[in-house]
């Protein structure tokens, strides 16, 4: 199980192991930009600011090199390797919420 706090709201998740960051979020209600949870539309694209990773599937198609060198990831694609900060942008979707 790994903390992951999600930036600009500071909310944070627990992701169990074989989790992804996607799954944790939409399980926890948070309107986490998505559509094909498959590593295709980049919709849930975000920006680990901390911590280890691993990805599901390779992330190049559709993220570009210089795109992960920025340090974009796919939540839905994304196991936590240890606690981690990601930032999320609200993309048309209504933000984050702050925790309660
Ligand atoms: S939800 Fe489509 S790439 Fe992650």
């Amino acid at each position: 199980m790994h903390a992951v706090r999600l930036e600009p709201s500071g909310r944070v998740l627990r992701v169990a192991a074989g989790q992804s960051v996607l799954e944790a979020a939409l399980a926890a209600g948070l309107p986490f930009p998505h559509q094909c949870k498959a590593a295709m539309c980049r919709s849930c694209r975000c920006t680990l600011q901390a911590g280890r990773i691993a990805s599901r599937k390779p992330q190049h198609p559709p993220l570009s090199l210089d795109e992960q060198a920025q340090g974009l990831i796919l939540a839905c694609q994304t196991e936590p390797r240890s606690d981690l900060v990601i930032a999320v942008e609200a993309r048309g979707n209504r933000p984050i919420p702050p925790a309660p």
